[in-house]
């Protein structure tokens, strides 16, 4: 995993790839998959997450405010379809999956070596987590993997069928008011 640029995290996330999400609480890593999430700011990132009070991970993230989200590339589909079927409470899922986890630097929860990219996060506010399942996470570093020969992300359609990140429209001309967007 090389640097990733924290500015242009939207990038990652605002395309919305389906995600998985680590979490590291009382000598345990985990890994939850999300379809549920968006950008919220640019700078400091900030990104809203849904993750309900049925998942282990949710009261992993209550307890240490800490998490990764690290995205998935299309040829590990059926592991995250998988890894959104069970449950951290009963099975060690990098072991299952055979996932490798590597140390963040300003998380506990790791980044999953095999993603195209990890974000590591901190709950920035969990306000509106009892009402709507709802964190603002901050990201707080980031990671790409540019080597990775699959770069394409998934994209959930919401009842188990996904699309495949596809043709780019490059339409960065007609961003005439969002200059600095641009690149
Ligand atoms: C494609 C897919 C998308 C999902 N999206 C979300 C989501 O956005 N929020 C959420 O709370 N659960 C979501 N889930 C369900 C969790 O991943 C699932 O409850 C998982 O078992 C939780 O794992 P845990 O108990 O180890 O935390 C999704 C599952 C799948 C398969």
């Amino acid at each position: 995993m090389r640097n990733y640029p924290l500015e242009k995290v939207y990038r990652l996330m605002e395309p919305s790839p389906i995600v998985l999400v680590t979490t590291f609480h009382r000598g345990k890593q985990n890994i939850m998959t999300m379809g549920f999430h968006m950008m919220v700011q640019h700078t400091p990132p900030l990104i809203g997450a849904v993750i309900g009070p049925w998942d282990y991970s949710y009261k992993a993230l209550k307890a240490t405010r800490e998490c990764v989200i690290a995205i998935p590339g299309a040829d590990l589909a059926e592991k995250v379809v998988d890894i959104g079927n069970c449950s951290g409470d009963d099975i060690d899922k990098f072991g299952k999956f055979r996932l490798t986890p590597t140390e963040a630097q300003h998380v506990k929860a790791p980044l999953i070596e095999q993603c195209i990219a990890n974000i590591e996060c901190k709950v920035a506010d969990m306000r509106l987590a009892n009402r709507y399942s709802l964190f603002i996470l901050k990201a707080v570093k980031a990671w790409a993997n540019p080597d990775r020969k699959e770069q394409r992300t998934l994209h959930h359609q919401g009842n188990g069928t996904f699309k495949v990140d596809g043709r780019t429209i490059d339409l960065r001309k007609r961003m005439v008011k969002w200059r600095e967007l641009v690149d």
